[in-house]
């Protein structure tokens, strides 16, 4: 080899070594969800395939597409983030014609020079076996013709569609996809997943559980109008005695005989599985979250009256960039005085925040795991007596809250602790006169999952270690509201990700101050941003 070609070469290996140097390296490795493959196998009921099937891509406008982002099961099962693709897990191992054995089955994403010209590279089958550590993978278009013979197994479990996706042209999209889905397993035109589980349910009942059961159907029929006419619910809420709800629930066992569609298995096997953190998920959760609790130190800092609802939230989002964040974990809410009244308020579009207090709920994205973190602030740098009132019930609350999230204590207990403590700091204040009213101005819960979805899958069940969970109790005074003018136009929202843990619950977002000293106190400190001015512009 001459010494020009040996220098060449080696220039290439540096250049690559570079390129690669600069993505980054702490994404959940293929292992990771592997084993979580495995976990998902190890809960499903004999004879059972279950089928997943990626994100949909969502058209914005004419012809751009909103940012693609993958479904969070799919994700944690695969790692794979590209649309169009469908994913296979076999409870037992199964065996093709030539006597190989696999327990899963991956369509993905065909290769496509073209279109990744356009759009970016995608892995392709031979990219999923060596990056994401799968087998048995295919291109989507093989999934039609493949021998794939669902109507041989006792569950063929999915989560049910919500027909918002579009027939795209060219082959194996994710519309083909469920389109061959359907013909093969069977798929009723008429099938609806709630039906189907409320008669799995009414299967299963017995003298001991079947009030509770027609309790939950009587919920359903007010909520779906779709159900409403059905014979059979009607029926079962309707009878008196248990030899009718046994004759009932044989008509059930006949009408399930007569399909295996199920969409109640994975659900809930996704839930359990996905609300007890992995290490290496509480590596990136917490990373998300600390992004988030440092943008909102930066934003303390940078906060002044001048500044409008839009460049407050571009801050936040400017950190989260600056720690790799690749997104955020859902539309950032910044709403500064009565605009915080507006729970989930995303239109941020106050040219000045003044003097009232804004409220600033945002989370950062990290390699798909998301925070949400809420803190409201005075713009001005103090907060004003009724101002700081107000805000000192809910820190209160919040505390409360954080101190009922332990191990062993059912999911609803800090919202039982935040709402007692609302209930009486506002009827000290004169706001409310009977507990009862404390919803009109503290209407949401306090508490969901957090993970990979902000509101992440989980059983609500009682607390057990590793789970990450939101404590974000809250008051909201709008204009007009029946108390005292001095209140109105205040809202106040705390919200912190604390880790449960058999020591104690861990506030994983305090870094972020939370007291009104501590933050008028942060609020004084000067920010890189004070001197970052631009050009006029007409
Ligand atoms: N940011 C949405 C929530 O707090 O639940
Ligand atoms: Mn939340
Ligand atoms: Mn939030």
């Amino acid at each position: 080899m001459s010494k020009l070609t040996l220098s060449l070469l080696s220039a290439l290996f540096f250049v690559t070594i570079a390129i690669s140097q600069d993505l980054p390296t702490d994404y959940l490795p293929a292992d990771f969800h592997k084993e979580r493959r495995d976990a998902v196998r190890e809960k499903l009921p004999p004879n059972t395939a279950v089928v997943l099937f990626a994100n949909a891509e969502r058209n914005r406008a004419n012809d751009v597409d909103y940012v693609y982002h993958q479904d969070p099961n799919f994700y944690y099962l695969t790692g794979y983030k590209e649309p169009n693709a469908v994913l296979v897990i076999f409870s037992e191992k199964q065996t093709d014609a030539n006597g190989n054995t696999f327990d899963e089955i991956f369509y993905v994403q065909e290769r496509n020079a073209r279109a990744e010209q356009w759009t970016g590279k995608r892995l392709g089958v031979k990219g999923v076996k060596e990056k994401l550590g799968f087998n048995a993978v295919y291109n989507g278009s093989e999934f039609e013709n493949f021998p794939l013979d669902f109507t041989s197994f006792d569950n063929v479990s999915f989560v049910d569609f919500h027909n918002d996706y579009r027939d795209k042209s060219g082959s194996a999209d994710l519309f083909d996809l469920i389109k061959t889905f359907k013909i093969k397993a069977n798929y009723p035109s008429d099938y609806n997943p709630i039906r189907n589980s409320l008669y799995k349910r009414i299967a299963s009942a017995n003298a001991d559980n079947s009030n509770e059961v027609v309790e939950t159907i009587e919920r359903y029929l007010e909520r779906y109008e779709e159900l409403q006419d059905d014979e059979i619910l009607n029926d079962f809420v309707e009878a008196n005695d248990d030899e009718i709800r046994d004759e009932i629930k044989n008509k059930v066992l006949v009408i399930q005989r007569s399909t295996n569609l199920d969409s109640s298995i994975l659900p809930k096997v996704m839930a359990e599985l996905r609300q007890d953190k992995t290490p290496g998920e509480m590596k990136l959760l917490k990373k998300a979250i600390e992004i988030s609790a440092v943008g909102q130190i930066e934003v303390m800092k940078a906060m002044h009256p001048n500044m409008s609802e839009a460049e407050i939230q571009g801050v936040h989002e400017y950190v989260y960039k600056r720690y790799g964040a690749e997104y955020e974990g859902y539309p950032s809410i910044v709403g500064g005085g009565h605009n915080g009244c507006i729970l989930h308020y995303i239109e941020n579009n106050k040219t000045k925040v003044g003097d009232d207090l804004v409220l600033m709920d945002l989370g950062a994205e990290y390699h798909g795991y998301t925070a949400d973190v809420t803190r409201t602030i005075p713009a001005n740098g103090k907060f004003s007596p009724e101002q700081k009132a107000i805000y000192d019930i809910v820190y209160n609350a919040q505390e409360a809250g954080i101190a009922a999230s332990v191990v062993g204590a059912s999911f609803g207990e800090p919202h039982k602790a935040a709402l007692e403590v609302v209930t009486q700091g506002l009827m000290d204040l004169g706001i409310i006169k009977d507990a009862k009213e404390a919803r009109t101005y503290f209407p949401h819960g306090t508490s969901h999952y957090l993970g990979l979805d902000v509101h992440d899958a989980g059983t609500y069940q009682a607390f057990k270690p590793n789970q990450v969970i939101t404590v974000e109790p809250g008051i909201y005074i709008p204009e007009n509201s029946d108390c005292d003018e001095k209140w109105w136009g205040i809202a106040v929202r705390i919200e912190d990700d604390i880790l449960i843990r058999e020591d104690g619950p861990i506030n994983l977002s305090g870094m972020a101050p939370r007291t009104t000293e501590a933050i008028e106190e942060v609020m004084k400190q000067p920010s890189p941003l004070d001197s970052f001015k631009l050009p006029k512009l007409d």
